[in-house]
C-alpha cells in the first residue's frame, strides 16, 4: 500500500458520477456560468459502472476503506442504484453518497436495497426562501426535508451538510441546530471554499467554523468529542445534554492538508489528488486501453506515491486566484 511522500495513506475515494445537476446553487454551479448553454461531459466520456466498478476495485486493493458516490447530482444519473449494488459487493468497503436532497423521498429505498450504508444530505437553509435562492431553481426546502425522512425511515444514517455564504444563510445556523437537535441525524457545517473560479469566491464570504460552534454553544452548550479515526475531516462537538452530535470542516480557516487521506475520481476518469488540483490523471485511458488489473493498481499506487498536494495549507489571496477545477465536476 503506497503513502504519499507527505506520509499519508490512501483511504479515501470520492466519485463523481455525472457532472450535471437538477440545483444551481450559488456557490458551486452559479446560473450565470452554468446556464443551458453550459457544454457538460458527453455521455460517452463518462465511465461506464462497469467501469467505475473496476477502478472501485483497484482503489480498495491501494488501500481505500471507503468510497462516497457524488457529483454533480449523483441521484440524476439513470440506475445510480445499480451501481451501489455492484459497490456494496465489495468487501468491507464503507459505501456513503452525498445528494442534494431533490429525488432521495423517491429512491432512498431503491438506494438502501442496493447496499448503501449511509447517506449525506446537502441543506443550506430551513428557511423557504432563503433555502430557494441558493438552490437557484426554486426547489422548496420540504422536499429535502421529505427526503431526508424517507432516509431514515428506510434505515439509512443521515448527515446533512450546511455551507454558509456570509450574508446569505448565516443567520439560519440555530434554526438548523434546534431542527436536526435530538434526531440522531449529524449536522456539519463547511467553510464555503474557493473551489473551481465561477463562484468568485471571497475570503469575506467565508464564515469561520469557530463562530459556528461559538453561536451554537451560546444557546445549545456544545463539548469536543475526539476524532474518530486519522483524516477525519470535520471536528466534532456534542450537546452537552446528549441531544446528539455536530461537525464543523474548518478546510479556510483551520487546514487539514496533513492527514489528508483522500482520492477524487472525476465522472470522465480522471484521478485529482486534491480538490484544488489543476490537472487530473487519465485513468479511463488506462482502463479502456485494455490494461489488466495489476497494471491498473500500479497506476493508481504510483500516482498517489508522488504526491505532494497541500493547497490549503499554502493557500494565499494570491493561490486562490488561479485556475481550478469545478466543485460540480470533482464532487466536494
Ligand atoms: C458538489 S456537491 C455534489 C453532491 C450533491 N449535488 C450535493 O449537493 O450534495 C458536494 C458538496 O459540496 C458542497 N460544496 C459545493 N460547493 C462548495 C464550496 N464552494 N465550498 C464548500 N462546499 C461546497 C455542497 O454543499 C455539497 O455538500
Ligand atoms: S452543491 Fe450539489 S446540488 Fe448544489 S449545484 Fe453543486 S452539485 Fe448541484
Amino acid at each position: 500500500m503506497p503513502n504519499d511522500r507527505l506520509g499519508r495513506p490512501l483511504r479515501d475515494l470520492r466519485i463523481s458520477i455525472t457532472d450535471r445537476c437538477n440545483f444551481r446553487c450559488v456557490y458551486c454551479m452559479p446560473k450565470e456560468v452554468f446556464g443551458r448553454d453550459y457544454q457538460f461531459l458527453p455521455r460517452a466520456d463518462l465511465l461506464t459502472f462497469e467501469e467505475i466498478e473496476r477502478l472501485a476495485r483497484a482503489f480498495v486493493a491501494n488501500g481505500v476503506e471507503k468510497i462516497r458516490i457524488t457529483g454533480g447530482e449523483p441521484l440524476v444519473r439513470r440506475d445510480v442504484e445499480s451501481l451501489i449494488a455492484r459497490l456494496a459487493e465489495i468487501d468491507a468497503l464503507d459505501l456513503t453518497l452525498t445528494t442534494n436532497g431533490a429525488l432521495l423521498a423517491a429512491k432512498a429505498e431503491a438506494l438502501r436495497k442496493a447496499g448503501l450504508r449511509r447517506v449525506t444530505v446537502s441543506l443550506d437553509s430551513l428557511d423557504d426562501d432563503a433555502f430557494r435562492a441558493m438552490n437557484d431553481v426554486d426547489f422548496p426546502v420540504q422536499r429535502v426535508l421529505d427526503g431526508i425522512d424517507a432516509a431514515a425511515g428506510a434505515g439509512l444514517p443521515v448527515k446533512v451538510n450546511v455551507v454558509l455564504k456570509r450574508g446569505v444563510n448565516d443567520d439560519g445556523i440555530l434554526d438548523l441546530a434546534r431542527y436536526f437537535r435530538g434526531t440522531g441525524h449529524v449536522l456539519r457545517f463547511i467553510e464555503y471554499m474557493d473551489v473551481g473560479h465561477t463562484n468568485g469566491w471571497r475570503m469575506d464570504d467565508v464564515v469561520p467554523a469557530a463562530e459556528v460552534v461559538s453561536t451554537i454553544d451560546a444557546r445549545f452548550p456544545l463539548e469536543p468529542v475526539e476524532p474518530a479515526y486519522r483524516g477525519e475531516v470535520a471536528r466534532r462537538w456534542r450537546y452537552v445534554d446528549g441531544a446528539g452530535e455536530i461537525g464543523v470542516i474548518a478546510s479556510v480557516t483551520q487546514p487539514f492538508c496533513g492527514d489528508c487521506t483522500r482520492a477524487r475520481l472525476s465522472a470522465e476518469g480522471k484521478l485529482y489528488t486534491c480538490l484544488f488540483a489543476v490537472r487530473g490523471h487519465d485513468l479511463r485511458a488506462v482502463v479502456r486501453d485494455g490494461a489488466s488489473d495489476d497494471e491498473l493498481e500500479s497506476a493508481i499506487g504510483a500516482v498517489w506515491s508522488r504526491r505532494t498536494d497541500r493547497y490549503s495549507e499554502l493557500r494565499t489571496d494570491a493561490t486562490a486566484a488561479l485556475p481550478k477545477i469545478e466543485m460540480s465536476y470533482i464532487g466536494g
